[in-house]
């Protein structure tokens, strides 16, 4: 086993050094208060291992993402989004039958309780659609109660299953209320990916054909969002799971959190942004709010606490949204416009030397707006792929024979201990 010394005091401390698979070693600290009196100090988890995991890896030098240790560029060509949630929640890619299983498994948990209907009723047409999300995914304990005891392996697979499959029709149906066009039902001679769509853009009045351009670029899309190691969302599913929440509450928890703009929220907030500038001239007025420390003005889409090089993901869909504009011959003045500001950022000295890049936000937007999704929908699309991460994380955790609720401590520097002053002497 190999040592770390740490002296302090007049007193020399070992810290066993952990090593995983792939990626840095770790510190084991969990003693460390015990033996020091003292907490480890870590706002934002920026060197911090919150936990052991064999899901998803991350290299952020290399631009390495992983899932299951296959390659994330791999899976996009050659694999689909069901695969991939088998291969998340299960560990290894199916056979023909596991996947054939798995996928009428899903298909047929996508209705919903009817009553939920009702729910969406309560809401302004204008609500955003994470609002309206975070709401109803939490709501689903109310109707799923027989499979919302986490003790049980098999309630637990359920209610996993459950989540997957529903959260298509809530995010259609969140967007149907929206448009007051009628919710649509699933279909279970549909792919997941377009029976999303056809319970998104059909209306009940004539028959909807769902092209296969946006199928499969639906599809990709929902892959390259599936899963991310501990990112912030995915760390909220953690702690709220640890308290042994019921897994509805904590899928509701992890959207809350995805919802912010230096989160899932940059997709919507990039394509904001890249209509603000609009035209390729006004580029460089952005590129230096952006390195203006006083502007408190971020480039959406870039950047990445994890990727110092590139996001692999990014790559992916930026090749995706060249290919779904010119097959649906869109308009891609947008997609000239964040090209040519992925161009000239990458050579501006602020963004190298800060290792700034495009993320998996910056390209998705476009492709968002050119399938004919409006712009608030972008962030629950990415809950929508990334329930299938957190759900494999959550599972991981639960099953974990020593789990402990997550209570980090602080370093306090409010007021030392002072008595009480009356109101008329204050
Ligand atoms: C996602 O964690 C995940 O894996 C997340 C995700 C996933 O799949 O789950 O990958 C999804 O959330 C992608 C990120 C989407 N967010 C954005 O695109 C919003 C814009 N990006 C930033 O807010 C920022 O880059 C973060 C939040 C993504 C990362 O923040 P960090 O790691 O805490 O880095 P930082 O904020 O400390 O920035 C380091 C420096 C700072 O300058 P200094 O204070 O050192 O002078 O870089 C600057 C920042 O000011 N900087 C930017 C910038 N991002 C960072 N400057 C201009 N534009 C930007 N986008």
């Amino acid at each position: 086993m190999t040592k770390a010394k740490l002296s302090y005091g007049g007193k020399d401390y070992d810290l066993e050094v952990m090593e995983g698979t792939l990626g840095p070693k770790v510190l084991d600290v969990r003693k460390f208060y015990t033996d020091t009196n003292m907490f480890t100090f870590d706002p934002g988890y920026t060197s911090t291992a919150s936990c052991e995991s064999k899901i998803t890896f991350i290299d952020g030098e290399k631009g390495i993402l992983l899932y299951r240790g296959y390659p994330i560029e791999q899976l996009a060509e050659k694999s689909d989004f069901m695969e991939v949630c088998y291969l998340l929640m299960f560990g290894e890619l199916p056979t023909r039958e596991e996947k054939d299983q798995f996928v009428h498994d899903i298909t047929y948990h996508t209705m919903v309780h009817e009553q939920i209907t009702f729910f969406f009723r309560g809401f302004r047409r204008d609500a955003h659609p994470m609002a309206i999300m975070v709401g109803v995914v939490g709501a689903l304990a109310a109707f799923y109660r027989d499979s919302a005891d986490i003790t049980d392996p098999h309630q637990r697979k359920i209610a996993s299953y459950r989540l997957v499959a529903k959260m298509p029709t809530l995010a259609a149906m969140a967007h149907k209320y929206s448009t007051g066009q009628p919710f649509i039902y699933p279909r279970n001679d549909l792919s997941y990916a377009a029976n999303f769509l056809h319970m998104t853009f059909s209306v009940p009045c004539e028959d909807y054909v769902v092209s296969p351009t946006l199928e499969k670029a639906m599809d990709l899309i929902f892959m390259l969002h599936a899963d991310h190691e501990q990112n912030a969302s995915t760390s909220t599913v953690r702690l709220a799971g640890s308290s042994l929440a019921n897994p509805f509450a904590c899928i509701a928890a992890g959207i809350a959190c995805l919802w912010g703009p230096a989160h899932g929220g940059a997709n919507e907030a990039c394509l904001r942004m890249l209509g603000e500038i609009g035209t390729k001239k006004r580029i460089p007025e952005f590129i230096a709010r952006a390195k203006d420390a006083n502007d408190p003005f971020r480039l959406m889409g870039f950047g990445h606490r994890v990727y110092k090089n590139f996001d692999p993901r990014a790559k992916v869909m930026s090749k995706a949204a060249r290919e779904v504009l010119d097959e649906l011959g869109v308009d891609g003045h947008l997609f000239e416009v964040a090209r040519e500001l992925e161009r000239i950022a990458l050579e501006d000295d602020y963004f190298i030397e800060k290792k700034l890049y495009p993320n998996v936000d910056f390209y998705s937007g476009i492709i968002l707006k050119a399938m004919g999704f409006p712009t608030e929908m972008f962030t629950v699309l990415f809950a929508l792929a990334r329930t299938v991460g957190w759900i494999s994380q959550w599972g991981e955790m639960i099953a974990d024979p020593v789990k402990k609720i997550g209570r980090p401590r602080q370093l306090y520097t409010g007021p030392g201990m002072r008595d009480y002053v009356s109101i008329d002497k204050r």
